[in-house]
């Protein structure tokens, strides 16, 4: 669907207006992602919102991001589209069961993945993303216990990525969890020379299938540089938007979920849209806060990991 140009005008003069930015994840609808100054995955979003020099950055994504940027770049107005916009795993890990949790293991070292509250942060010691997960385990000492929350399945990958002992905490990403297997098994024999591409929040089931697993970031750029032309795509169908764009010519094929149906959109990244855009950039909401004392707590284990990176 082509969005309207006086739209895009609309919020091209409010971007202006307001010195705002506009960040957004692959995940968003393809117009969304059109009309952001900078699409990513949720590393490189960080990244680049500790670094902008605008007064205010919308963030097109889900609330744990735009926690992510206000966190690191605190003196900015960060505001997002729709605060409903939450995520199953950050939901999945409350600060009072987390807490107790990582007190049985005092000696522990907690990895937590981004998609975890500022709260959830302010309470591990290191912080991943689905691309440096990996590299994060295996910066730890080898003799310390790793407690990684809140995906059991990325946390799953990495353990046999790493051979490390890890105790997982038991969430899960509601879109990744639900492919279906048998339907993964058809579509690869019905395109035996499609390349699988998988995020490593899906379950080990479908991970076993999967020629590549990674980010959605190395998800898209696996398509972009394969000499491979179909691929099967075990991730939210927002960056297929993105491989269209790089390499229009290759065939993308989604998988359904377990209720036959190919709609693996993320029910929270899709609420945003392009008229909640204009109403936040017009009213500066919801904008994004975090009590100081949390946010402080919160940087340190997000900066390490950004020394990592
Ligand atoms: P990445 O952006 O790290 O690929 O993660 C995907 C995701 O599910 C974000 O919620
Ligand atoms: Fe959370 Fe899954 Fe949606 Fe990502 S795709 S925001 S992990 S629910």
């Amino acid at each position: 669907m082509k969005v309207n140009q006086d739209k895009i005008d609309k919020i091209n003069q409010l971007k202006k207006e307001k010195n705002a930015v506009i960040l957004a994840h692959f995940y968003q609808e393809g117009d969304i992602q059109d009309l952001a100054d900078y699409v990513g995955d949720s590393l490189a979003l960080s990244q680049v919102a500790q670094k902008v020099e605008a007064d205010v950055i919308l963030f097109a994504g889900v609330n744990f991001m735009a926690e992510t940027a206000k966190i690191l770049n605190p003196s900015k107005k960060v505001i997002v589209p729709d605060v409903k916009a939450g995520c199953s795993l950050a939901d999945s890990a409350g600060p009072k069961r987390f807490k107790e949790w990582r007190e049985k293991y005092p000696d522990a070292v907690v990895v937590s993945y981004i998609n975890t509250t500022a709260e959830i942060k302010a309470m591990s010691d290191i912080i991943c993303t689905s691309s440096n997960a990996v590299k994060i385990v295996n910066s730890i000492p080898n003799d310390k216990l790793v407690l990684f929350a809140p995906d059991k399945f990325l946390g799953s990958y990495v353990r046999q990525a790493t051979g490390r002992e890890m105790v997982l905490w038991d969430g899960t990403c509601q879109v990744h969890e639900f492919f279906s297997e048998s339907k993964v098994i058809e579509l690869m024999e019905e395109y035996p020379d499609a390349e699988v591409l998988a995020h490593p929040e899906c379950p080990p089931s479908i991970l076993k299938y999967a020629n590549v697993i990674g980010s959605t970031t190395k998800i898209i750029q696996r398509a972009v540089e394969s000499t491979a032309d179909k691929f099967i795509i075990l991730t939210e169908p927002g960056v297929i938007h993105k491989m269209k764009k790089l390499a229009p010519e290759k065939t993308y094929i989604e998988v359904p979920n377990l209720n036959g149906c190919s709609c693996n959109e993320c029910p929270y990244m899709r609420l945003n849209t392009i008229d909640k855009i204009i109403h936040s950039l017009e009213t500066l909401q919801t904008e994004i806060l975090i009590d100081e004392e949390i946010r402080l707590k919160a940087l340190k284990p997000i900066q390490k990991m950004l020394e990592l990176s």
